[in-house]
């Protein structure tokens, strides 16, 4: 348990994960302040503070206390200019309804995210998070042992960047708590590397909608001048897309360190045998990014895609 400041109230939100924190003022933190926030935010993965209604530059002064900021590497602002902080407006397609843990398509992707609810509707619009701790701890044996040796493919696809990868292994073990969290999601995971391509559809199609079990979630209703903050490294979350009008978030984001596995991949690449064919295709963007990044994996199969494209 975190020791709190005086005048905090913590009040948990679900079994997995989240706490609603009354008491503090993030446009006016001490050091004591943002020490117990991090040590909340690693207790609970997810923290929301009511009845803040920071200034874009307050906003931006709090999420410096834990780190280096990057605005969004593919989406512009939807009102303001700023390159510290991202925007999205529902009215204009910014309603992320698909399970996702933010950035994971870079090589260091979002350690954590401070999310300012500007504008929300009454009724709907709501977000979930899921623990990805709960969803690893609770896989049976055989299943933690496979996953604990395999990397995923992730890549920008859904802002229209497929070509913009990265490598990451299927369990990350999380640099503060030490504890092991299963990083693979819906909308950015794109392919198990040591598997064949229908062996990964199959479990990845697993393994994203196990992470979605109701029980490693906490849904949460907004007000307008609510900021939360979640723990990237081991969530990830949904936005309901179920309300009609205006719903805009201005959000900051702290860079992350490189991704830890829980140890080197236990097998080679898959690299498929044979002649081209039909079925190719469904190896090529994996291809690509071992040419790129471990070309001794591919041997002779180095050109095999070559004018496909
Ligand atoms: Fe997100």
């Amino acid at each position: 348990m975190t020791n709190l400041p005086s005048g905090w109230n913590v009040t948990r939100l679900a079994g997995a994960l989240g706490a609603e924190i009354r008491g503090p003022d993030i446009s006016d933190v001490s050091a004591d302040d943002v020490a117990a926030i991090k040590a909340l935010l690693l207790e609970h993965m997810v923290l929301f503070f009511p009845e803040q209604a920071p200034s874009v530059d307050a906003h931006v002064a709090f999420g410096r206390h834990f780190g280096e900021l990057e605005g969004h590497p593919n989406l512009k602002n939807a009102f303001l200019d700023h390159p510290e902080i991202f925007e999205l407006a529902a009215e204009q397609g910014g309603v992320a309804d698909e399970w996702h843990t933010d950035i994971t398509f870079q090589d260091s992707p979002a350690l954590m995210s401070i999310l300012h609810m500007v504008e929300c509707p009454e009724v709907g619009g709501d977000t979930m998070w899921s623990s990805l701790y709960a969803a690893y701890e609770e896989l049976s044996d055989p299943m933690r042992e496979l996953c604990d040796g395999l990397t995923a493919l992730h890549d920008a696809l859904p802002h229209n960047h497929p070509e913009q990868m990265a490598v990451h292994p299927v369990v990350r073990v999380h640099p503060e708590t030490g504890r092991r969290a299963l990083y693979v999601n819906e909308h950015f995971t794109r392919r198990l590397v040591e598997m064949n391509a229908t062996e990964s559809d199959v479990m990845l199609r697993y393994l994203t909608n196990w992470v979605q079990n109701p029980r490693f979630t906490v849904r949460y209703h907004w007000e307008p001048g609510t900021v939360a903050m979640w723990d990237n490294r081991c969530t990830q979350h949904f936005v309901l897309n179920d309300f009609v009008g205006q719903r805009v978030i201005q959000r900051v984001t702290v860079m992350g360190d490189r991704v830890e596995g829980v140890n080197a991949p236990r097998w080679e690449p898959w690299v498929r045998p044979g002649r081209r064919s039909a079925t190719s295709r469904h190896d090529r963007q994996l291809h690509f990014w071992l040419k790129e990044h471990q070309p001794g994996a591919l041997g002779e199969r180095k050109s095999v895609f070559e004018g496909d494209l």
